[in-house]
């Protein structure tokens, strides 16, 4: 049986805050949960990994409704949305605050080391404009333009699964499948634009981005 639109948004809302409730009580040490040995490691992975699988569950929306043509899914993306840009900015501030110290004087040393930070700090950047814009106001203000801002996913999305590729040290098969996954994706949006812009040069009707 689908589940009613009007629990889908608690039920999403719930299932974001599990990996933060997790970290909590790592951090506390409290209902089993641990953050192990290297505390600041276990923070950036569960932050980091988070970020991204809410990118991909944000770009899978679309296809969700292309196939099953339940409009009230599209709902949920802005939370979605909105849950991945707290963990890319959780992310960034225990890389800042906890790893570095807010020592940011060998910043110059510590890219050349880690060249993936500049990857993800890209698309940390890209996301802003789009948090800011998720309002209903805006969204109607900026009409047309709302929604070209809002493909910025795509190429934050890449940017995302490059980072998390990047900084991979021995074993890229995950990174891989990511990218596989997010291929797929693309290839979706691709064909439903190719097709859209067929229908319109036939008369046919405009699909909705
Ligand atoms: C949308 C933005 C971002 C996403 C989706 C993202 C995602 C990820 C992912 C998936 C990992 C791998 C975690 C693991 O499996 O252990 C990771 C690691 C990491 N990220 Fe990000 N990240 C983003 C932005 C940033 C930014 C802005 C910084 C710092 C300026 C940063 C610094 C790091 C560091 C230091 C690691 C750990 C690498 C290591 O263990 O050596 N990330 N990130």
């Amino acid at each position: 049986m689908p589940i009613p639109a009007q629990s889908l948004k608690p039920l999403v809302f719930v299932a974001a805050l599990i990996p933060a409730a997790l970290l909590i009580a790592g951090v506390m040490g409290v209902a089993n949960q641990s953050l192990g040995p290297n505390p600041i490691r276990e923070m950036l992975h569960v932050t980091g990994k988070t970020a991204l699988n809410l990118l991909m569950i944000t770009l899978t929306v679309s296809p969700v409704r292309a196939a099953t043509g339940r409009i009230a899914i599209q709902g949920i993306r802005r939370m979605l949305g909105l849950f991945c840009f707290a963990y890319a900015l959780l992310h960034f501030l225990v890389y800042a605050v906890l790893e570095l110290d807010l020592d940011f004087s060998d910043l110059g040393r510590e890219i050349v080391r880690r060249p993936f930070i500049v990857v993800g700090s890209v698309a940390l950047l890209a996301l802003i404009p789009l948090a800011a814009t998720s309002t209903n106001r805006l969204m109607r203000k900026l009409g047309r333009r709302w929604q070209t801002l809002h493909r910025l996913i795509y190429p934050i999305t890449i940017l995302g699964v490059w980072h998390y590729y990047w900084q991979v040290k021995a074993d890229i098969r995950e990174p891989l499948i990511y990218a596989a996954v997010l291929a797929t994706l693309l290839g979706f949006r691709l064909w439903r634009t190719r097709r859209s812009t067929h229908a319109n040069t036939q008369g046919g009707i405009r699909f909705q981005p």
